[in-house]
């Protein structure tokens, strides 16, 4: 790869390529639940913008610069009453559209309150999460349209986690299904799975071969090994423009889950997760069989900040090595270090915060990352050149019933007939149709 598409994809502030393309859609990072009416506000940041969230009196969410535009004091320290955030300097108040509502530091009669406001993106409340808006397309955009989204509140497990590196490089760990074999199952044999599982096909072969299609919301692989004589598995997973996937775990048919990799500056990655809660694949292992350092639930860090990334970071992190147990790594975990999510966490991490793809060796197992950039960079190149607005923008319906998971077909079948078969069948979660 080159240096100068190194850069286009990853850069994501004002102006960049990149930037403008993601300031086109709708990204879920706050949950309702992290403001109060009327409580703290929350620093945060999104696209290389710090930002500060806010719930007024009335529960309506603002999200504005932080920076006060009267001397830029920072409005963190703000008074959050009757409608609005107040700047402590000097008193001026600011409602969640940014509009300046009160100016007491000046005379009553000058107008000079009509003509100040504050930088303010629009935020919508869906799913118990906060959805934030920073582009300027008029009308606005709706909200991308997912399975997900459609799960009742019971059903619906939503997770977020702080990723320490570039978006593209953690959401490549999501469609790099080859090292599902490797770093989550490396320690694990074959024999602890029952057999004739899909667990076993997968522990046999570590290097399945590939398809690869581009779709209309974004890109799609078909990894296939042999299963029974006349049949193939096939694990099917998804990109979905701009930065979603949909990871292969389940079983096609009734798998809903989707993850956002929400670029929150060039180096830092918001990681969200929204599936059916109690619906993690099942692993179907022989009794008394152990898969070791799969395992291993998320700890955040006790005493977070309130810095604008200080949300959502793990207790194990970069700063201590992942608390990697090399005891552990050399007796019966491939990594020593504890859980899936952990240790795509600590191995996309290790490769700096933007990985120099200039310097990879991409091979056939690849291809998937390759077709997902070339997707990106092609979208950005046509709204730089052209204006064409992005995938799934004006059209949130292309994401309906897009679905990964596994299916065990017959091998003279073609995998995307069958696919799509799965997906015009497919309802809604809540039972209705689509
Ligand atoms: S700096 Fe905010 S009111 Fe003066
Ligand atoms: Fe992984």
């Amino acid at each position: 790869m080159r240096t100068e598409d190194n850069e286009l994809l990853t850069k994501v502030g004002p102006g960049t390529p990149m930037g403008n393309l993601m300031r086109h859609y709708w990204f879920p990072i706050l949950k309702s639940d992290e403001l109060k009416a009327d409580g703290s506000p929350l620093r945060f940041r999104l696209l290389g913008e710090d930002l500060l969230a806010f719930r007024d009196s009335e529960g309506q969410v603002g999200i504005i610069e932080p920076y006060c535009p009267h001397r830029r004091a920072e409005l963190f320290f703000g008074r959050n009453e009757e409608c609005g955030l107040r700047c402590v300097y000097h008193g001026w108040k600011f409602d969640v559209d940014g509009n300046c509502v009160d100016m007491p530091s000046e005379p009553i009669e000058t107008d000079f309150k009509q003509k100040v406001n504050i930088k303010a993106y629009k935020a919508v409340e869906k799913i118990e999460m906060i959805w934030v808006y920073m582009g300027n397309q008029d009308p606005i955009p709706k909200l991308p349209d997912f399975d997900s989204m459609r799960l009742s509140q019971e059903k619906l497990s939503v997770r977020m986690v702080l990723r320490e590196c570039n978006y593209l490089q953690s959401l490549e760990g999501d469609i790099d299904t080859v090292h599902l074999g490797f770093l989550h199952l490396g320690s694990v044999s074959s024999s602890s799975f029952n057999k004739k599982t899909r667990e076993q096909y997968l522990s046999e072969n570590k290097s399945p071969k590939y398809e690869i299609t581009d779709t209309k919301n974004g890109t799609m692989y078909g990894a296939y090994r042999e299963a029974q004589e006349d049949t193939y598995y096939w694990r099917v997973a998804r990109f979905l423009m701009p930065c979603w996937t949909m990871p292969p775990g389940g079983e096609i048919i009734d798998h809903i889950i989707v993850r956002a990799w929400i670029p929150i500056d060039d180096h830092n990655t918001m990681f969200v997760s929204l599936s059916e809660a109690g619906r993690s694949p099942v692993v179907n292992v022989k009794k008394g069989a152990s898969l070791p350092g799969i395992d291993g639930g998320l700890n955040f860090e006790e005493n977070p900040g309130n810095g604008f990334l200080d949300r959502w970071r793990l207790k194990e992190n970069n700063t201590n090595d992942y608390m990697v147990d090399r005891e552990e790594q050399r007796n019966s975990s491939y990594t020593g270090v504890k859980g899936i999510h952990l240790q795509d966490q600590m191995i996309t991490e290790s490769m700096g915060s933007i990985t120099d793809r200039t310097k990879e060796h991409l091979g056939t197992s690849d291809q998937m990352i390759t077709a997902t950039r070339r997707r990106l960079i092609n979208a950005a190149k046509e709204l730089l050149k052209n204006g064409t607005i992005p995938p799934g923008v004006n059209n949130p319906e292309i994401y309906h019933t897009a679905r990964s998971g596994g299916m065990i077909i017959d091998r003279d079948l073609k995998w995307q007939e069958e696919v799509k078969k799965i997906e015009d069948q497919a309802i809604w979660p809540d039972g209705s149709d689509i």
